[in-house]
């Protein structure tokens, strides 16, 4: 039986109100928080860093799942473990040495994650299956929430999961972008397990009803 984990993302929350929003988020079912960090370089928009990842801190219990959409990574890594992420994931294209940055990532205690953008071919994953505890997979080009699910994603998740099960490790496969309860259901059959939502959860009024309708559909995966 595969577990599932929704990780709403902060992007879409209210930043005037963010620690009552992670609160109220938690209370409502989210297994993680998933905090994306733009830096108007690597993506063209610029949102949080180490203080809010500080801050949010001592309001939840579960996971930070820190997205790293920055370039370079290294010199941010130890500054978002000291702020209390667990999970720190980035772009390949954002670190000149992958394996180092993976190994600083662990090395500082948290979970490592590579991210592939929707045009980004997967060959590097060959190298680093064994520095991995978490593949995600884009949906949309990062820098933006609100975007529509790009379709030929579900082929690439089918191929990673396909990777992940003949490595025999413990891997989250995790998609973001465009995830909502309609469309949930096919994206966990391809093989993910982890799903990031940032406006599908906290654009609408009542988190624990969209949760609750995501689980249903994930209830009914075969
Ligand atoms: C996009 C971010 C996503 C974004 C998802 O660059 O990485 O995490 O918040 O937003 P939705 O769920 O609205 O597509
Ligand atoms: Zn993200």
């Amino acid at each position: 039986m595969t577990t599932y984990r929704i990780a709403p993302s902060i992007l879409s929350a209210d930043f005037a109100r963010l620690g009552e929003e992670v609160r109220n988020v938690v209370a409502a079912g989210a297994d993680m928080i998933h905090f994306d960090v733009m830096d108007n370089h690597y993506v063209p928009n610029l949102t949080i860093g180490p203080l809010v990842c500080e801050a949010i801190r001592p309001h939840v219990q579960v996971p930070i799942d820190v997205h790293l959409m920055v370039k370079p990574v290294d010199r941010i890594i130890p500054d978002f473990a000291k702020a209390g992420a667990n999970i720190i994931s980035f772009h390949p294209e954002g670190s000149e040495h992958i394996d180092r940055s993976l190994q600083l990532i662990r090395d500082h205690g948290c979970k490592a994650g590579l991210v592939f953008n929707p045009a980004t071919p997967l060959h590097v994953l060959e190298n680093v299956m064994d520095k991995l505890d978490l593949i995600l997979l884009m949906s949309v080009n990062p820098g933006f929430g609100g975007q529509s699910f790009i379709p030929h994603t579900l082929k690439k998740i089918a191929a990673v999961r396909k990777m992940i099960d003949d490595s025999g490790r413990d891997i989250m496969l995790q998609v973001d972008g465009g995830v909502k309860v309609d469309n949930i259901r096919e994206i966990a059959a391809a093989g993910a397990d982890t799903f990031v939502a940032g406006s599908a959860i906290f654009g609408k009024p009542d988190y624990k009803g969209v949760i609750d309708a995501m689980r249903g559909e994930l209830a009914s995966v075969a």
